[in-house]
C-alpha cells in the first residue's frame, strides 16, 4: 500500500472520527467521548500526514517539521494547562488567528509555487482558490487577533465607531469581488498584496465595530471563518481531510453563531454592524430606589424553610470557583427534601456551555441542570432563587424596558419567585455595563461578598 492510499484511508476515519466528536459534544453525557474521538481523529490525521510527508521528503524537511511538532506541542499543552476557565475564549481566538494565518501562507505558497496545470480552466480556478482563501484567512488573522485583545481587556471592548462603517465592510466586499475577478483574470502580484492588506484592514476594523457584549457571537463566527479558511486551504493543498473538517469547523461555528443570537433575540446583521455593548444611555440614571441586604444565617434560614430552590449561575461563580460548595449546598438540601434544580441562560459566562462544565466538574447531577426555556415557567411557583454571579442574564430590563440596550434579550424570569437571592460584591454592573432593577425589587436582597465564601458560611450555618 502506498502512502497515500494509506494517508486517504486514514482521513476518511479520521473524518468520521470528527463528526462522531461533534455529535457527542452536543450532549453532557456524551461530551467526553466526544472529545476522545475528536483527540483520536486528530492523532490519525497526524500520523497519517507526517507519514506522507516522511516519504516524499528529504531528511532536512523531516527535522523542519518534527521541530515544529515539538514546539508546537509544546506551547500547546503548556497554553492548555495554565488557560484558567474564564480565559477560554480569548484563548480560541487566538488559535482562530493561527489557522487564519495559515490559510493566508497557504494561498501565497500556491501563488509563488507555479504549478503546471493542463487546462486554462484548472488555472483560473486555482487562482480563485488562492484569492479567496488568502481573503478568508487575513480577515480571520486580525478578526481574531483584536477579539483576543477585547477578550483579554488588554484593548477597550467599547466598538470603534468610524464614520461610515457599514459602507467601509460593504465597500471592502466589493472591492474584493472585483479584484477576484480581475486575479483571475490576469494573475499579478501586486493584486494579491493588494488583497491581503485589504482583508487584513477588514478583518480588523469588522471585530473593532463590535462591542464586548457582543464578543462571544463574534468568537463562534471567527470560529466559522476560520472553518471556511481551512476548507480554502484544503482545495488549495489537494487535501480532502482539510476541507472535510474546514467545512464542519466552518457551518458548525456558523450554526453556534445562530443559536447565541437567538439567545440575544440579536439578528447577525444587527451583530456584525456593532453597536451593542456601549455604555446605556438613557436608563442609567433611573433611581430604582434602595437595595435590601441579608446575611447567609438569614440566607440559610430561608432555603431550610424552602419546597423549591432554583440556582441560576453566572460569570461570577466561575470568579469565584464557588461551584464546589455550590454542589454541596445542593446535595445537603436535597437530602432535607427541598427540591433543587439550577436554570440555565444560554450565554451566562463565557464562553457557551460554561456553567454546564463547571457544574458538571462539581458533580451536580445532569437532571437537575435544566436550560433557560425549560425552567422559565417555573420560577413563579419557586420559594427561593438563588443567582450566584449571575447579572445581565437574570435583568427584568432586557423584558420590561424598551429603551435598555439590552432590550429583548430572554432572560431567566427569576424575579417571579417568592424570595431573590444574590451573590455578587458589589453592587457594579454586569458585563452589559447596565443596571439591574432586579436588585431594588421587594422580593429581592443581596448577600455582598465573595460567592465561594458567602456559600461556605451557608453551608456551616445549616
Ligand atoms: P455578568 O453579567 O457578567 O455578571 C457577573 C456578575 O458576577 C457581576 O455583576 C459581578 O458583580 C459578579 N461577580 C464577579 N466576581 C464575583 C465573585 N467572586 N463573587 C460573587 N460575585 C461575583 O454575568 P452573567 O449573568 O453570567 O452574564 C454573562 C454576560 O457575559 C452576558 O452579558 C453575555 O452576553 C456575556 N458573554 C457571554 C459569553 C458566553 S458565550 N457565555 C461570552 C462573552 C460574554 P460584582 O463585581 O459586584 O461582584
Amino acid at each position: 500500500m502506498t502512502a497515500s492510499s494509506i494517508a486517504t484511508a486514514a482521513y476518511i476515519v479520521a473524518s468520521l472520527l470528527f463528526i462522531l466528536s461533534l455529535a457527542g459534544l452536543s450532549k453532557h453525557e456524551t461530551a467526553k467521548n466526544g472529545v476522545v474521538f475528536g483527540i483520536s481523529g486528530m492523532v490519525i490525521a497526524l500520523l497519517a500526514t507526517i507519514n506522507l510527508a516522511v516519504q516524499n521528503a528529504e531528511a532536512v524537511a523531516i527535522v523542519l517539521l518534527l521541530v515544529a511538532l515539538a514546539i508546537g506541542g509544546a506551547i500547546g499543552i503548556w497554553r492548555a494547562r495554565i488557560v484558567e476557565m474564564t480565559g477560554m475564549p480569548e484563548l480560541i481566538a487566538l488559535l482562530h488567528s493561527f489557522v487564519g494565518l495559515a490559510a493566508v501562507l497557504v494561498g501565497w505558497n500556491g501563488y509563488l509555487e507555479h504549478q503546471y496545470f493542463p487546462l486554462e480552466s484548472l488555472e483560473n480556478i486555482h487562482n480563485a482558490e488562492v484569492f479567496i482563501g488568502v481573503f478568508i484567512g487575513a480577515v480571520t488573522f486580525t478578526g481574531s487577533i483584536v477579539a483576543n485583545l477585547k477578550l483579554s481587556a488588554k484593548i477597550s471592548s467599547a466598538p470603534l465607531v468610524l464614520p461610515g462603517k457599514n459602507y467601509i465592510n460593504v465597500g471592502a466586499l466589493v472591492l474584493f469581488v472585483i479584484l477576484t475577478i480581475w486575479f483571475v483574470a490576469s494573475p499579478a502580484l501586486w493584486l494579491l498584496i493588494l488583497v491581503t492588506i485589504v482583508a487584513l484592514a477588514l478583518g480588523w476594523h469588522l471585530v473593532a465595530s463590535i462591542g464586548g457584549g457582543d464578543m462571544p457571537v463574534v468568537v463562534s463566527m471567527l470560529n466559522s471563518y476560520s472553518g471556511w479558511a481551512a476548507a480554502a486551504a484544503g482545495f488549495l493543498l489537494n487535501n480532502d481531510l482539510l476541507i472535510v473538517t474546514g467545512a464542519l469547523v466552518g457551518s458548525s461555528g456558523a450554526y453556534l453563531s445562530y443559536i447565541m443570537c437567538k439567545a440575544m433575540n440579536r439578528s447577525f446583521i444587527s451583530v456584525i454592524a456593532g453597536g451593542f455593548g456601549i455604555a446605556a444611555s438613557g436608563g442609567e440614571d433611573t433611581d430604582y430606589g434602595e437595595h435590601r441586604e441579608i446575611t447567609a444565617e438569614d440566607t440559610a434560614e430561608l432555603l431550610k424553610n424552602a419546597t423549591s430552590v432554583i440556582i441560576t449561575p453566572g460569570y461570577g461563580m466561575a470568579v469565584a470557583q464557588a461551584q464546589y460548595p455550590v454542589a454541596d449546598l445542593t446535595r445537603k438540601l436535597r437530602e432535607r427534601g427541598v427540591e433543587v434544580r439550577f436554570g440555565i441562560h444560554p450565554v451566562a459566562g463565557r464562553l457557551p456551555g460554561h456553567m454546564n462544565v463547571l457544574l458538571a466538574e462539581a458533580k451536580v447531577p445532569y437532571d437537575i441542570v435544566l436550560e433557560m426555556d425549560e425552567i422559565n415557567d417555573d420560577f413563579a411557583s419557586t420559594s427561593v432563587v438563588l443567582v450566584i454571579g449571575a447579572n445581565d442574564t437574570v435583568n427584568p430590563a432586557a423584558s420590561e424596558d424598551p429603551s435598555s440596550p439590552i432590550a429583548g434579550m430572554p432572560v431567566l424570569h427569576v424575579w417571579e419567585a417568592e424570595n431573590v437571592i444574590v451573590f455578587k460584591r458589589s453592587m457594579a454592573a454586569g458585563y452589559a455595563g447596565v443596571q439591574n432593577p432586579l436588585f431594588f425589587r421587594d422580593n429581592s436582597q443581596m448577600l455582598f461578598g465573595d460567592a465561594k465564601d458567602r456559600v461556605e458560611d451557608i453551608l456551616k450555618a445549616l
